[in-house]
């Protein structure tokens, strides 16, 4: 009976699912899962079974990963690397995981992300980094990573994040920065603007609280009042101020494949500047032109109207007077009147 049963089992599931579970893990053949955690491992098992979709390695001693590490399981969608001793990811080291949808790697020693490692897992959804040593992550993505949701780097170095990385997350929901160095100056101007429009668009998020400047120190990032925050000195010399201003879109387009070489480099100054004093000084301006022409346009009608009311004031008194009073003055005021009908007409 049971030799029985255990031929139609291995029938059903071909032998890899049932023995080429790796030696420290537990397998669950259901959910295509193997569950590797607390298990002392210091490399990644060789044997993992091809089908596997969830691959737990949480609590263990990682310290690297090889390139393509996780080649023997392309069709993963869940990985669990929380709690290991990594400090560097070598950009290759997702290579091929193109349908993972959640990484995890809490509880490690990161010190960088580059974009390069971003770009290898297109299909991800959520990333948490938090519980890191991050002081750096790259300043924008030269392809939008189109489908991730949730993105937390709580409890890391930050000081700055580019306004540009999280442009590259347009489907974001939730956002996790708590416990970071944030700097609050005005390179974090753009940050603050962010938020704000992510929050209004029902974003979700924990809070940005400043670890600097002193004035600012504790507070957080979007309660300080716009009239108090200060935007950055306006274009270094290098940059034509006329040619940032008029070619704005087109600047934009330019850098990204640059900016990707020098990822986790801060943003130029110029790239921060823009959002407060172009925008109040154009409106400015176009207010200055909207109003002057009203008033034109005001002193234009009134001079119309007066001149219409005097040609027909005259008009009307000529006729009225034309009877037995003012025989003498008629031929000259006719002839003004004249010339101004055909002037009308
Ligand atoms: C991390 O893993 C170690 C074992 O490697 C374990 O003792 C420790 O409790 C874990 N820490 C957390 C925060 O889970
Ligand atoms: C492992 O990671 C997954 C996905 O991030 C998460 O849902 C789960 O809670 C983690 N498990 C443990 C035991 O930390
Ligand atoms: C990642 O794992 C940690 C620790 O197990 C857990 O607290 C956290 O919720 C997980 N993150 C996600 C996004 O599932
Ligand atoms: C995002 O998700 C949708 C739906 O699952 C999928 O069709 C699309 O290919 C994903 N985008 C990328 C860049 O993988
Ligand atoms: C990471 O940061 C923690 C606390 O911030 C510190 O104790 C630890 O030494 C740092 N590790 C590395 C590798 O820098």
């Amino acid at each position: 009976m049971r030799g029985e049963l255990l031929l139609l089992l291995s029938a059903i599931f071909p032998p890899q699912g049932v023995c080429g579970c790796p030696e420290k893990c537990i397998c669950h053949s259901s959910s295509n899962s193997v569950d590797c955690s607390h298990r002392g491992l210091a490399e990644i098992p060789p044997d993992l079974p091809p089908q596997t979709l969830t691959l737990l390695l949480q609590d263990n001693q990682l310290r690297q990963l090889p390139a393509h590490a996780f080649r023997s399981v392309p069709r993963l969608m869940t990985l669990n690397l929380s709690n290991n001793s990594l400090s560097h990811l070598a950009p290759e080291v997702f290579h091929g995981l193109r349908h993972l949808h959640v990484l995890n790697l809490t509880h490690n020693s990161l010190l960088s992300l580059e974009s390069r490692l971003f770009h290898s897992l297109p299909q991800l959804r959520e990333l948490d980094v938090s519980f890191n040593n991050i002081s750096h992550l790259p300043t924008s993505l030269a392809e939008p990573w189109e489908n991730l949701t949730l993105f937390a780097v709580q409890q890391n170095q930050l000081h700055y994040l580019s306004r540009r990385l999280l442009e590259s997350m347009p489907s974001l929901r939730l956002l996790f920065l708590k416990d970071n160095l944030w700097k609050c100056n005005c390179h974090l101007l753009g940050l603050k603007l962010w938020l704000e429009k992510f929050i209004y668009a029902g974003g979700v998020m924990d809070g940005v609280i400043c670890g600097s400047p002193d004035m600012w120190k504790g507070k957080d990032l979007l309660r300080i009042p716009h009239e108090l925050y200060q935007p950055c000195p306006l274009p270094v010399p290098h940059l034509e101020p006329s040619q940032g201003q008029q070619h704005g879109a087109a600047h934009r387009e330019v850098p990204k494949p640059h900016e990707n070489r020098i990822s986790g480099e801060r943003d130029p100054v110029a790239c921060e500047v823009k959002p407060k004093p172009r925008p109040t000084n154009l409106r400015h301006a176009v207010a200055t032109v909207v109003i002057t022409g009203v008033l034109c346009g005001i002193v234009c009608l009134m001079m119309l109207a007066a001149a219409i009311y005097g040609c027909t004031y005259a008009a009307i008194t000529a006729q009225g007077h034309r009877g037995p009073l003012a025989q003498t003055s008629d031929s000259g005021k006719m002839g003004g009147k004249e010339v101004f009908d055909h002037s009308l007409a």
